[in-house]
């Protein structure tokens, strides 16, 4: 399949203004104001049934169509913080093209009749943020951003914002929070960004994350129907797999969703160093359920659907892969660190849920541990899970309860429950 998303990506200087249009670049912006109402933009992408690319998989026509069209300021956020472990795709589509981003992002404002569109770049992001406002900049000198866009008495700007680096201020509504000079936490919802209330200073906000936009472009030049064809019928069009961890090529690959778990790790990523057997697979990074490499899984589609009956989730596709010398123990320990690391610490459940947990891990991998505290970590999710204002503290759970579920054993070698000697933690697992 010809790429959507990364296409030209091998065109060195395609990031420069002029190149990008040499390219076709801003063709969907013009089409979308020239011969589309913001009302048939919006129809376009919902006909196109485009799934938001950050994680949930929500319809982005959907979305776009709950914002009230009476409302006198209106936001898109471009959601570029690009924090869960494993995803680096992002940060590809902004370094190597950003004007596509800049125009999928543009299409949405147009489709909503905002009046300013935000770019929230994860902190370590400095440089390229820095780089994209000059990308912005050129835009603007050629009237596809600012006033009186391509004379259609339509004006929106658009700037770029740093954050400090904090996974937290991913989720949508710590990340308004964020921009709006609060503390990056979690709002309660309702209103939801979309409602008045809800969003950016309160206001009625479309949150989309850099991929989904990065389709727009693409989708209003080519119609609906054409993107459909792509993929499956609930799962359509192309996505960014990030695959790291034990493979032989890691790396961002672009591919129609419905492809197999083994097409994309063994035919695509070229599969395990040194002949060894995989194990895990983690499809959404750290915040979705670990899966066991059984026949099931590796013949299963990848698609929102599929991947949900299987017990996980596709999230935003990072596929981390651990073979056979990995220690579920010790990873679901790492993981569970992390997100310890990266609680927020508004929601009780998940600020004292996550740091119980780890003391556990501590215990089990020092050789403290008890069959006591297999019990503790079963019992401590429940918690948290769906006790929280935003899904982190689900996430938080899901290492531990799916490395029990399917690496029991490991666990029980932990405490004695098992003969064997518990594996050394692999470097670079
Ligand atoms: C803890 C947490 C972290 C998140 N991090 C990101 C992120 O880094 N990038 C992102 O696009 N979405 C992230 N999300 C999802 C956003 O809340 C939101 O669903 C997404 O930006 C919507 O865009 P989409 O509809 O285009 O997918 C995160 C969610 C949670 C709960």
């Amino acid at each position: 399949m010809a790429h959507i998303l990364l296409r030209n990506r091998d065109i060195a200087d395609i990031w420069q203004f002029e190149t990008y249009v040499a390219h076709g670049g801003y063709e969907g912006l013009r089409k979308a104001i020239k011969e589309h109402t913001p009302a048939e933009v919006i129809q376009i992408v919902l006909d196109s049934n485009l799934r938001g690319r950050g994680g949930a998989g929500f319809p982005t026509g959907r979305k776009w169509s709950f914002i009230p069209k009476d409302a006198p300021i209106k936001y898109v956020v471009v959601n570029a913080d690009e924090s869960e472990p494993g995803t680096f795709k992002d940060r590809e589509l902004l370094e190597k093209n950003p004007h596509q981003v800049i125009e999928g992002a543009m299409i949405a404002a147009y489709a909503i009749q905002a009046t300013a569109v935000y770019v929230y770049c994860r902190g370590e992001f400095w440089d390229l943020a820095h780089a994209l406002e000059e990308r912005i900049e050129e835009a603007r000198q050629a009237n596809l951003v600012g006033e009186d866009i391509l004379g259609s008495g339509w004006s929106c700007n658009m700037y770029v914002h740093l954050g400090a680096g904090a996974y937290i201020c991913g989720e949508e509504s710590a990340l308004l929070n964020s921009l709006q000079g609060l503390l990056g936490q979690p709002r309660v919802r309702p209103p939801f960004p979309a409602q008045m209330g809800g969003g950016l200073y309160y206001q009625p906000t479309v949150v989309n994350n850099v991929e989904t936009l990065a389709n727009v472009p693409w989708i209003i030049l080519n119609g609906a129907a054409a993107y459909k064809a792509i993929g499956t019928p609930e799962s359509p069009g192309p996505k960014i797999f990030c695959v790291s961890g034990h493979v032989e090529r890691p790396g961002n690959y672009e591919l129609p969703l419905g492809l197999t778990f083994r097409q994309l790790i063994f035919e695509h990523a070229g599969g395990v160093p040194n002949g060894k057997r995989l194990k895990g697979i983690l499809p959404s990074g750290a915040s979705g359920p670990v899966l066991p490499a059984t026949d099931e899984v590796l013949d299963a589609p990848l698609t929102y659907e599929s991947v949900a009956a299987l017990g996980s989730t596709l999230g935003s596709a990072s596929f981390i892969l651990m073979d056979e010398d990995t220690d579920m123990v010790w990873a679901a320990a790492k993981m569970i660190h992390f997100f310890k690391h990266e609680s927020c610490g508004k929601c009780t459940p998940c600020r004292e849920g996550t740091y119980w947990l780890e003391r556990i891990y501590e215990r089990l991998l020092d050789g403290r541990g008890t069959p006591r505290d297999l019990e503790l970590l079963e019992s401590v999710p429940r918690q948290i899970q769906g006790l929280t204002l935003c899904a982190l503290g689900d996430f938080a759970c899901n290492p531990v309860l799916s490395t029990l579920r399917h690496f029991r054993d490991e666990y029980e070698r932990y405490v004695g429950l098992a003969e064997t000697v518990p594996q050394a933690a692999v470097a670079g697992a």
